[in-house]
């Protein structure tokens, strides 16, 4: 099998004549953890939609963990979970109960889910709010749930949608480096799809930059950018930005362009 867990070859996505995902390819190596950096409407979740099977690309190919997303979307129930910017837990559920949502799912015994699901609140800083209902939960605490939940299943690729984004900087930070010790401690591959450049290049081993329509602007170590520029990171930030600025006044000329030509 492939040593990659996600493969993109020249993957194009058009609704009607809007051009979301312009020929973009790119490979991301199993155990890897990857920020998707880019502007809103960038075309981050058309992106995670294509990776889980969500939405066909209207060419090109699409490979997860080796299998069609689209069409072999039960080789892939197991291998992946996923985090949103809202927590999504079932209301009715305890904190616990959520976070064994999808063993259930995948019918892990009982007393394992529970173990399971015992072992990842703690990895959470919730050991003592499992009997807790969502609405008894801070949003951060929902949060944390939510990650909980998402490692349970003990995943191959983990894909965060704007997860941290509705917390508060110090919150999210704590919640950044957390989700780094959990997956390196679970070896998992990570796909996080973020709108901010500071926790990009916190959370990442690479850092794709996006512009849009969704096109690689920039691939970066940032292992490397933290060594270079973690004491003085606003000049860098202002660069990252910059180019994406860039992308999207060109776009925009480009676009007026062809207006007028046409
Ligand atoms: N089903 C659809 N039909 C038509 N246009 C769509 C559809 N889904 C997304 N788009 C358009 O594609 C572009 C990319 O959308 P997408 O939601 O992927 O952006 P994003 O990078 O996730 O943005 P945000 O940071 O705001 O979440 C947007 O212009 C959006 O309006
Ligand atoms: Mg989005």
């Amino acid at each position: 099998m492939s040593p990659n867990i996600i493969e993109v070859n020249d993957v194009s996505v058009w609704f009607g004549d809007f051009n979301a995902v312009s020929d973009l390819s790119f490979s991301i190596s199993e155990g890897s953890r990857v920020a998707i950096l880019g502007r809103t409407g960038a075309g981050k979740s058309t992106l995670l939609n294509l990776l889980v099977g969500n939405l066909e690309p209207t060419s090109g190919t699409v490979r997860v963990a080796g299998h069609d997303p689209v069409r072999e979307r039960r080789e892939l129930q197991g291998l992946l979970s996923m985090a949103y910017q809202s927590p999504r837990l079932l209301p009715w559920r305890t904190a616990r109960e959520n976070v064994e949502v999808g063993m259930e799912i995948l019918r892990v015994p009982k007393a394992e889910r529970r173990e399971r699901a015992e072992h990842w609140l703690r990895m959470v800083h919730l050991d003592n709010a499992g009997d807790r209902y969502p609405a008894q939960l801070s949003g951060g605490m929902r949060q944390r749930t939510s990650l909980a939940r998402a490692f349970a299943i003990g995943p191959r690729l983990i894909f965060l949608d704007e997860s941290f984004s509705a917390l508060d900087e110090v919150t999210a930070k704590g919640l950044r480096a957390d989700f780094v010790t959990m997956s390196e401690e679970s070896s998992v591959s990570a796909v996080i799809v973020t709108h901010s450049i500071e926790e990009a290049f916190e959370i990442a081993d690479r850092v794709l930059v996006f512009g849009r329509p969704a096109r690689i602007l920039g691939d970066f170590d940032a292992a490397e950018v933290r060594r270079k520029h973690g004491d003085n990171f606003l000049p860098f930030r202002e660069h990252i930005h910059q180019m994406m600025v860039d992308a999207e006044k060109a776009d925009a000329e480009a676009e007026a362009k062809s207006l007028v030509e046409s």
